[in-house]
């Protein structure tokens, strides 16, 4: 996946060293120093497969109370649209609610069974965001429930708080004295502990406004933590060009983003992060502009999504294929959208993402016979192996809590 290679930057007869969870040599085996054997304590022979990066999906609300498979029969059956639900108290309102009522252990127990499927297709590393508990207590238990993930399983979970998602019932006559306790009780707590690495916000109509977004950001800009934004999913609120003027690291939904809006993301280094799951389960008519991405070089991410309401997807391959058929990205742009770029989109772009000398040794081992074919097909499962900070899963006594 190195940027402008060609043919997906593919090394054939390749070889990879790795030490102390960090890749240490990367190249064709013809150019090793010496044999494999004499090189390395222990080696892994991996005749036929394909060694990609190992995949980051850098958008989940994955830690949540119920579902919402009733609101999707209703709607689905003609009754309602996803924003007319939001107005009627279905909506992020009923997961609120379901979560609000969850214990930790629930929320834990559902959140490792849904990371463990992220898991099993080549994922290493996993943002989950809170934002379905809105109140204090709920949304610690969120963030508290994805560091748990994180230590249960073999992968790295990357937290965001995601406060301002929707107005909460008890503030329904009060949004600004909900964006204070977002601003100025919540993010300086969770940077001053530790609990969250970046903040986000839902700037649309049902949600939050580009100036509410704005005082929200700036609080996470003043307590060191990186930015995140639901932008432009429904509607065009400006929300790219907001996320590029607080120097977000991320845009995410953008179905309608104008080219303006594009531009911004570009001057402002900012990632796009496309979400074909949503796209998909709300049937949505308006796909977001990929041409004008490539024009301006924004760099494109995909990602599930996965949460209750919106994209109940829980297969960062089925992603990457919806990406492909739905926005048309090419099979190597929506590989580098669950790689590279998804790296970019979270900030890591220095440690990982990619197969490079100094990265984590995180990476995901497919059969299959050519790397596109993980765009390819949809509902089968090529992964033969994945190594998370240099171990394998096949080394690991419960195969890396993931078979
Ligand atoms: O990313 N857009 C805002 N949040 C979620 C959906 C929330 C829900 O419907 O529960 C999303 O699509
Ligand atoms: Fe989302």
């Amino acid at each position: 996946m190195r940027p402008g290679s060609e043919d997906y930057g593919a090394i054939r007869g390749g070889a990879i060293g790795v030490r102390d969870g960090t890749i240490q040599w990367v190249g064709r085996e013809a150019d090793l120093a010496g044999p494999p054997d004499t090189l390395a304590r222990e080696i892994k022979e991996l005749p036929g497969s394909w060694v990609t990066p190992g995949l980051i999906d850098c958008h989940t609300h994955l830690v949540f109370g119920g579902n919402r498979s009733e609101e999707f029969e209703r709607r689905v059956a003609g009754q309602g649209t996803y924003l007319s639900q939001a107005h009627d108290g279905d909506g992020i309102l009923s997961t609120v609610r379901a979560t609000r009522a969850a214990t930790a252990d629930t929320l834990t127990e559902s959140g490792l069974r849904r990371t463990r499927q992220l898991i099993r297709e080549g994922v290493t590393t996993v943002e989950i965001k809170s934002g379905y508990g809105l109140d204090r207590d709920t949304e610690l238990r969120t963030l508290d429930t994805a560091s748990q993930i994180g230590v249960g399983l073999p992968v790295d979970v990357r937290k965001t708080y995601l406060g301002a998602h929707s107005l909460p019932p008890e503030f329904l006559d009060d949004r600004k004295g909900y964006l204070d306790f977002v601003t100025l009780e919540m993010i300086p707590e969770l940077a001053k502990t530790g609990r969250a690495h970046a903040v986000d916000a839902f700037c649309e109509t049902v949600a939050f406004s580009a100036n509410e977004c704005r005082r929200v950001l700036l609080a996470a800009r003043d307590a060191g933590l990186d930015a995140h934004l639901h932008a432009d999913q429904l509607t065009d609120g400006g929300g790219a060009a907001l996320a590029a003027e607080m120097g977000a690291l991320s845009a995410d939904h953008l179905e309608y983003t104008t080219e303006s809006g594009v531009r911004a993301l570009a001057e402002g280094g900012c990632a796009a992060v496309l979400l074909p799951g949503a796209y998909h389960f709300l049937s949505a008519a308006q796909r977001p502009p990929i041409e004008h991405f490539r024009t301006h070089g924004v760099p494109m991410a995909l990602a599930t999504d996965m949460n209750p309401g919106s994209s109940p997807v829980l297969s960062l391959l089925v992603a990457l294929g919806l990406g492909v058929t739905l926005f048309g990205l090419s099979p190597v742009e929506g590989l580098e959208g669950v790689t590279r770029h998804a790296a970019l989109a979270l900030g890591l772009q220095g440690g990982r993402g990619q197969i490079e000398v100094g990265m984590r040794a995180d990476l995901a081992i497919w059969d299959v016979d050519h790397p596109r074919e993980l765009a390819y097909w949809m509902g089968g499962n090529p992964l033969r192996d994945r190594v998370f900070g240099g171990v394998s899963d096949q080394d690991t006594a419960d195969g890396g809590a993931c078979r």
